[in-house]
């Protein structure tokens, strides 16, 4: 973590709980999750189906809205998408290149920038997510794979807006959900962070490498967290399974709290 950046804490969701489960869940953070420092950020991305009701019942005071997916086209005919534009009502925060959106459903690095392109003009903050596979990992591809996803994601980011992207670095082996799951090990953490802060060094410049935030995902939990909030070069946290259950979510939370306490 560093003082001069904020730190992010951002529950993905994924595809799980009912509209009345997500309302009910979030009633439940809502009423355990007191005051929050300026300089930590709480982020939700529920079902897409679940941002218009959680968007009345949300205390922005403490939590703010993420969509996990959009279609990059601000309207037209896309049967069955919904556009960031149509959603920027509800949320700040758009997640763009999910590990599930490029694999599950072959998202390319083309799409992913036009995303992170969308949420921009839209007003919404990109969280763009890299990482590399398990078989980029062994064959040595980390870094082509980072640099791939980050050229592709940032396509048409100007030097202006670069300041409103955030990264996640995800590698997809530490996505709990995935066969063989482990978390990444914060050497790994801290050599991914460096070259994503080298690529967007060269492209925007020493200052915005400094300055943009990354993020780290794939299997934190209550155990975990603080660790790799120590990682250098890690702003906070993307956090899948741990986040669907109130006791170790709030715990994360006030492990996050401890430690911007402690600067
Ligand atoms: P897990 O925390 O379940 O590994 O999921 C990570 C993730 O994909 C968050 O976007």
């Amino acid at each position: 973590m560093n003082s001069a950046r904020k730190t992010y804490i951002i529950a993905n969701w994924k595809m799980n709980f009912t509209p009345g489960e997500a309302s009910l869940y979030l009633h439940r953070l809502q009423s355990r999750v007191e005051r929050i420092p300026r300089n930590i950020q709480l982020v939700l991305a529920p079902s897409l189906i679940s941002l218009q009701s959680l968007s009345l019942q949300i205390n922005r005071r403490q939590f703010k809205l993420a969509a996990q997916n959009f279609n990059q086209n601000d309207f037209g005919a896309y049967t069955g998408e919904v556009s960031v534009m149509q959603l920027r009502g509800f949320v700040d925060y758009a997640i763009c290149g999910h590990s599930e959106r490029r694999y599950k459903f072959h998202e390319t690095d083309k799409e992913i920038g036009e995303k992170v392109a969308a949420a921009i003009r839209n007003g919404l903050t990109p969280i763009l997510c890299i990482g590399e596979t398990a078989d980029e990992r062994k064959n040595h591809e980390t870094a082509t794979a980072i640099y791939a996803q980050l050229a592709g994601g940032l396509h048409d980011v100007s030097e202006e807006d670069i300041s409103k992207v955030i990264i996640a670095y995800e590698p997809v082996w530490a996505i709990s959900s995935n066969k063989g799951a482990r978390p990444a090990n914060p050497g790994d953490i801290e050599e991914a962070t460096a070259l994503i802060r080298k690529h967007i060094s060269r492209i925007y410049g020493k200052t915005t490498a400094e300055e943009i935030s990354i993020l780290y995902g794939g299997s934190v939990n209550k155990d975990t967290a603080g660790g790799f909030l120590d990682v250098k070069g890690v702003d906070g946290l993307l956090i899948g399974n741990a986040s669907l259950v109130a006791d170790s979510f709030c715990a994360i939370i006030d492990i996050a709290k401890g430690k911007t306490n402690e600067r």
